[in-house]
C-alpha cells in the first residue's frame, strides 16, 4: 500500500521505520518529515496541520492510508477533513482528539466513565483557583486547559511558584487560548507509566507498556519537557498490569468516546501514575507518546501499517500484536538550554558511528539540512534508540552510540532506564 505519514518529530521518525519496514507497504510520504526520515520515505513539503493541503496531497498520490503522528493535525481537523473525503485515516477526527486538546474534557470524560484519575477542578479566576489549591496542598499541580507541547504543567511544592504559574496562564497569557483556563489537580504520587493502545473506535488492542523521562535533569530534576528517554517494557508493570490498565482505563475511555457519537481511531495513550490505592490516570493523549514511540516501535515485529490499516477500517478484532523479547532503551540528545531557549543551527557529527552499533537506531526529531550538512533546528534533536536482551546491555548500546554524536552544547541524561536496570528482569521465553 502507499501511506502517508504526517510529521516531522522523533515519533514520526519511529512510526517511519516502523512503516517502511511492513511488509505491506510499497510507497511511503513524509510530510513534512526530516532528514532521517528520507533516508526511508519520500519527503512532501506540505503543512501538516492544514486540513485542506494534506488532503490535496493525499489525494493527489492516492494515499491509502494516512497515518497522522503528532496532535496538532488532530486538533486542527486534518482526519476529519480526509475522512469526509472517504480517506482512510489511523488518527482520531477533531471531536475525540479532544481528549488530549482539552485536559478539562478529559477529566469530564474520565469522571462519566468511572476511569481511575486525581481530583481537580477547572478555574479562569486566579483567586478561586488559589483557594482549590490551598484545599488541596503541596505538592501542587497547575495546568494549562490547552494544547502547550508538554509546557503547560507545573508540579511545585513551592505555593509561590504554584501561584506565579497561574498568573502566568490566567493573566499573563503565557499560554494564549490554551492557558486562559487552568486545572488545579491532586498530585499523584508514584511510579509512572504510558500506555498506548490501537484501536478502531470498539476493539482495543494495547501496546507493551513503556515509560518515559519528562525531567530535563538526572534525578528527575529540572523543569518539565517533551521526554528526554524511554525504555520498553517497564518492569513495575507486568502483562496483568497492563491488560487491567487497559480494561479500567483505555477500553472505558473508547466506549465513552463512542457513546458521545466520536468514536476515537487511532492510538489512544494513557499517562498513569501507579499510585498505591491503584492505577490512575495523569493524562490522555489522542497519539503515539515521544519519546516512547522511539522504544516501542524497534520491537513490535508485527506488520505496523496493517495494525494502522486495520483500526482505519474497523477491522482490528482479532489482531495480536507480537514484540520482540529484547528491550529498549531510548536516549534523548537535546540542544543545550532545552526545555528554555537554545541554539539551533549547529552541525551534527557522527550520526553514520553511532547507527553503525549494533541494534541501535538513530531517529531524527530536531534536525534540518543546510547545504547538505545536518544541523539542529530543535530542542530535541535526535533519539538514539538500542535493543538487546538486558537493559543494562540496551543502555550500555545506547549510551556508547550518542556518545559518537555531537554537536555543541548536547545534552543527554544519563540515567534513563537505570531504575530498569536496577530491576532486571528476566523475560520469560515461553
Ligand atoms: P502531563 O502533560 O499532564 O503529562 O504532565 C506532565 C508531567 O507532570 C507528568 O508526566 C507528571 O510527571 C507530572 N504530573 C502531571 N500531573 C500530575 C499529577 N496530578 N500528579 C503528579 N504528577 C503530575
Ligand atoms: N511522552 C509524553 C507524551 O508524548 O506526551
Amino acid at each position: 500500500m502507499r501511506v502517508l505519514l504526517l510529521g516531522s518529530g522523533g515519533r514520526e521518525s519511529a512510526l517511519g521505520s516502523g512503516l517502511a519496514s511492513s511488509a505491506s507497504v510499497d510507497e511511503l510520504f513524509a510530510a513534512p518529515g526530516n532528514p532521517g526520515l528520507a533516508q526511508v520515505a519520500e519527503r512532501a513539503d506540505l503543512d501538516a496541520e492544514d486540513p485542506a493541503a494534506v488532503l490535496d496531497f493525499a489525494t493527489k498520490i492516492d494515499a491509502d492510508l494516512v497515518v497522522i503522528g503528532p496532535e496538532a493535525p488532530l486538533v486542527a481537523g486534518v482526519g476529519d477533513a480526509l475522512r469526509d473525503a472517504g480517506r482512510k485515516v489511523f488518527g482520531p477526527s477533531k471531536a475525540p482528539a479532544r481528549i488530549e486538546g482539552s485536559k478539562a474534557h478529559a477529566k469530564h470524560l474520565m469522571h462519566e466513565a468511572g476511569i481511575p484519575t486525581g481530583a481537580a477542578r477547572t478555574f479562569d479566576s486566579v483567586t478561586e483557583a488559589i483557594e482549590y489549591l490551598d484545599e488541596l496542598g503541596p505538592p501542587y499541580v497547575i495546568k494549562a486547559d490547552g494544547l502547550a507541547a508538554g509546557k503547560g504543567v507545573v508540579v511545585t511544592e513551592d505555593r509561590d511558584r504554584a501561584i506565579t504559574a497561574l498568573k502566568e496562564s490566567l493573566v499573563e497569557g503565557r499560554f494564549g487560548e490554551a492557558g486562559s483556563r487552568v486545572l488545579v489537580e491532586e498530585f499523584l504520587d508514584g511510579p509512572e507509566l504510558s500506555l498506548i493502545a490501537f484501536t478502531d473506535g470498539m476493539t482495543v488492542v494495547p501496546c507493551e507498556p513503556a515509560q518515559d523521562y519528562k525531567r530535563a535533569y538526572d534525578n528527575d530534576g529540572g523543569p518539565n519537557t517533551g521526554g528526554m528517554g524511554s525504555y520498553s517494557p517497564v518492569p513495575v508493570c507486568p502483562e496483568d498490569l497492563a491488560y487491567e490498565i487497559s480494561h479500567t482505563v483505555i477500553e472505558p475511555m473508547v466506549k465513552q468516546t463512542a457513546a458521545r457519537g466520536e468514536p476515537f481511531v487511532g492510538a489512544i495513550y494513557a499517562g498513569l501514575a501507579l499510585t498505591t490505592k491503584g492505577p490512575k490516570v495523569i493524562e490522555f493523549n489522542a497519539r503515539f507518546g515521544d519519546p516512547e514511540t522511539q522504544a516501542l516501535i524497534p520491537r513490535l515485529e508485527s506488520d505496523l501499517a496493517e495494525v494502522c490499516l486495520a483500526c482505519a477500517t474497523g477491522d482490528l478484532a482479532g489482531t495480536r500484536l507480537d514484540w520482540s523479547d529484547d528491550v529498549c532503551v531510548s536516549v534523548v540528545l537535546a540542544s543545550g538550554g532545552y526545555p528554555g531557549s537554545h541554539r539551533t543551527g549547529l552541525p551534527i557529527e557522527g550520526l553514520d558511528r553511532a547507527a553503525k552499533h549494533p541494534g541501535v537506531d538513530v531517529f531524527h526529531a530536531g534536525t534540518e539540512l543546510h547545504d547538505g550538512v545536518c544541523v539542529t533546528s530543535g530542542g530535541r534533536v535526535l533519539a538514539v534508540s538500542a535493543r538487546a536482551r538486558t537493559f543494562k546491555d540496551a543502555r550500555a548500546r545506547a549510551y556508547a552510540a550518542a556518545g559518537n554524536i555531537h554537536f555543541d552544547g548536547k545534552h543527554i541524561r544519563s540515567d534513563i532506564a537505570l531504575r530498569a536496570e536496577g530491576a532486571e528482569h528476566t523475560r520469560d521465553e515461553a
